[in-house]
């Protein structure tokens, strides 16, 4: 099927929430090296316990986090998942399931860290995402 064209990218990713707000040098830096997926309802992005490569942008669909048979949270359209590993070089914290088909991105971890380098307002926007999740999941 055809490539994707930059700006069909651009717009996809405008509406992922660690993507908010970059200036335009920073996105356009990203597009060529983000990969489409899609994935079937009831398929696993990766088991809690796999080495992690890539981190991954819901741009349509939703996922479930499990850690065993507990659903942590409900991933959706606008939303990461898979950087902790990638972050601190651990197994995979979660399962990630499909609930729904989904259209994601995947970021391979060697351009995912120099993302990070290059880009401060992603790194910054990936901190406050992890704090918030940290605080939910800890709240009593
Ligand atoms: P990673 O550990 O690479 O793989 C599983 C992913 O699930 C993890 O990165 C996060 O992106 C996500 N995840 C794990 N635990 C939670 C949580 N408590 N709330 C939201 N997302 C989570």
């Amino acid at each position: 099927h055809r490539q994707e064209e930059t700006g069909d990218v651009l717009d996809r990713i405008a509406h992922v929430e660690v993507m908010q707000n970059l200036p335009p040098s920073e996105a356009q830096a990203i597009v060529p090296l983000l990969k489409p997926i899609s994935i079937k309802e009831g398929e696993a992005l990766f088991h809690e316990g796999d080495k992690g490569d890539s981190f991954y942008m819901i741009i349509h669909g939703e996922a479930e986090v499990k850690k065993g048979e507990k659903v942590m949270t409900t991933l959706g359209s606008g939303e990461v998942f898979g950087e902790m590993a990638l972050l601190n070089s651990e197994p995979r914290s979660a399962t990630v399931i499909a609930s729904t088909d989904m259209d994601v991105y995947q970021l391979k971890q060697e351009h995912f860290d120099d993302v990070l380098l290059k880009s401060p307002s992603i790194a910054n926007a990936l901190s406050r995402a992890l704090a918030k999740r940290l605080r939910s999941t800890t709240a009593s």
